[in-house]
């Protein structure tokens, strides 16, 4: 990319992270006990992030002053070159992350993988932290290792395989962050959490997903009960059909 992109790049950057930041200064504002049950400074990192982590790197095709719009970006993928993977609204990976809590020299766990999040993630756990991600779709993984490591991530774990056992093998987790819709919660998830570690899933409770966090540290849960409309649903292996559910299925 030319120098004049280059910076027209990080303009519209700056812009959007302004604009989350602002997000963040009104939900302080108008719901403080909602975010007292954040960590101590969580939105400051968060916001560093979004303003380093070159988007327009993970949405490849897409006009540049649309990758850095709140909007969810939804790339052709798959064979049937249909749309089977997201790069998430910026504003809602924002609100997740800070749910999230994640602290420098974590180990976090992406389930569901467009590779931008998971390279705000290696910002935000900085050089003694981990991230792997993981993905059911195979051309959705490479897409995100191609992605990851055209924008300096190579050192983000890239991982074809099914959520619902988590990442054997690479845990405990400090943290783990689910980017697609579920009915339930796997017990390899809460399994492959550290202890006082935090899951943050957007959980379907009546049809609605709201991004609840639970914590091995009490074993409770609140939930944060914000509407995600554009997120995908979770996939069983092999298939291609969004709004499947893997695991329980609603009555
Ligand atoms: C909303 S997109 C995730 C991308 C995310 N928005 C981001 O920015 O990183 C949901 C992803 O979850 C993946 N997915 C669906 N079911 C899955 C499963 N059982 N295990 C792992 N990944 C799954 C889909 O292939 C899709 O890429």
């Amino acid at each position: 990319m030319q120098p004049f992109a280059d910076r027209e790049a990080a303009t519209l950057r700056g812009a959007l992270a302004s604009q989350i930041a602002e997000l963040f200064q009104q939900v302080a504002t108008l719901y403080p006990e909602r975010w007292e049950q954040l960590g101590d400074g969580v939105a400051g990192p968060v916001v560093a992030a979004l303003r380093k982590v070159p988007r327009h790197l993970f949405t490849p095709g897409v006009p540049l002053a649309r990758a850095y719009e709140d909007v969810v970006v939804v790339p052709n993928s798959g064979a049937s070159g249909a749309g089977l993977t997201s790069v998430s609204q910026p504003s809602m990976i924002a609100w997740m992350l800070a749910q999230l809590d994640v602290r420098p020299g974590q180990s976090v766990l992406k389930v569901g993988s467009g590779g931008y999040q998971a390279a705000l993630l290696r910002e935000l756990v900085g050089p003694d932290g981990s991230v792997t991600t993981l993905d059911i779709a195979p051309d959705v993984i490479s897409r995100a290792r191609a992605c990851l490591d055209r924008a300096g991530y190579g050192d983000v774990r890239t991982v074809c395989a099914d959520g619902e056992y988590g990442a054997p093998g690479h845990g405990p987790f400090d943290k783990i962050i689910v980017a697609v819709q579920d009915w339930d919660i796997p017990p390899a998830w809460t399994g492959q959490l550290a202890p006082g570690g935090r899951l943050v899933v957007p959980l379907l409770t009546r049809g609605c997903p709201g991004h609840g966090r639970w914590t091995t540290r009490t074993g409770t849960w609140s939930a944060a009960a914000t509407c995600q409309p554009s997120s995908c649903r979770c996939r069983a292996p092999g298939s291609t059909t969004r709004g499947r559910s893997r695991w329980t299925s609603p009555a």
